[in-house]
């Protein structure tokens, strides 16, 4: 049976100086979720490995080095969707954990699919997760971020009993109001996974992607059309309320597509078929 991984590492500005930090970044991801499905692991699996990576990594704008708020906080937001089931597992304004990825896998077989503040932070402690005090997560580069972020990260995964999963972990937008929810822990919204149809994951502007709901969008028109067309089909909506936002998609047969209108989009992908791991640090091609 044949595996299948893609993710990403934003939807954003990478500069020259920033590359080589998401590309290795993304590159050791991947590794990590490709080390699960080589031996046969659960996409689930996969997902929160490859994810973890990310979110131990400040080049990514989740877990260390997250999004500072208008409080001078950080507020993360994860969720993981199990494409057979359509169990979903989510958190939201989470604050002082590592690995929210992993606290969103453990609520996945929970009755509440989001679970949000204290709460959510309770629940990890809980779980074991791992906790850590919430400026732990503050570093020096985000704290003197001057652009917007909305480097939010995704991943995808097919398994080698045939199923889908999708993941999604972010620290938000800079200067965010505190309390504030994105796109990212919301099914339909930031992600989605059915097994029969195909798993996507969404990064970029929270408000926007959520008012044009871009993986309900995506996952209507994958039967209808190619996943690189689907996700270029659904941007479409987000560039008529001005957002930008870049998009995943995986299907069961291990195909992928990808696209973006944001300036970059961070994509590492890599398969049985095709087991090079591969990284495109794509830059939107002039209008
Ligand atoms: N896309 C992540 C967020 O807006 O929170």
């Amino acid at each position: 049976m044949s595996w299948a991984i893609i993710l990403h590492g934003g939807a954003t500005t990478i500069t020259d100086d920033e590359a080589e930090a998401y590309r290795a970044g993304c590159l050791a991801a991947l590794v990590a979720g490709c080390a699960v499905l080589e031996r046969d692991g659960l996409a689930l699996e996969a997902v929160e490995a490859a994810i973890r990576l990310m979110e131990d990594d400040p080049t990514f704008n989740c877990g260390t080095g997250s999004a500072i708020n208008a409080e001078g906080g950080v507020e993360m937001c994860s969720a993981i969707m199990d494409g057979h089931s359509f169990d979903v597992g989510g958190v939201s304004i989470i604050q002082g954990v590592r690995h929210p990825i992993s606290v969103a896998h453990a609520m996945l077989r929970d009755e509440a699919i989001l679970i949000a503040g204290p709460a959510a932070r309770d629940y990890a402690r809980d779980r074991r997760q791992e906790l850590c005090k919430p400026d732990e997560l503050k570093t020096e580069k985000k704290e003197k971020a001057a652009r917007k972020a909305h480097d939010t990260v995704g991943c995808l995964a097919l398994d080698t009993a045939g199923h889908l999963a999708a993941g999604t972990s972010t620290g938000g937008l800079d200067g965010k109001p505190a309390g504030r929810v994105g796109d990212s822990p919301h099914p339909g919204c930031g992600f989605y996974a059915d097994d029969q149809v195909r798993a996507v994951a969404y990064s970029g502007d929270g408000e926007h992607i959520a008012r044009m709901m871009l993986a309900a969008r995506t996952w209507q028109l994958l039967p209808l059309m190619d996943p690189e067309r689907a996700v270029t089909a659904a941007l479409s909506h987000v560039a008529r309320i001005a957002g930008e936002a870049g998009g995943i998609v995986l299907s069961p047969d291990g195909t992928t597509g990808w696209d973006h209108n944001s300036p970059h989009f961070a994509v590492a992908q890599a398969s049985s078929a095709s087991p090079t791991r591969v990284v495109n640090l794509a830059k939107r091609e002039t209008q």
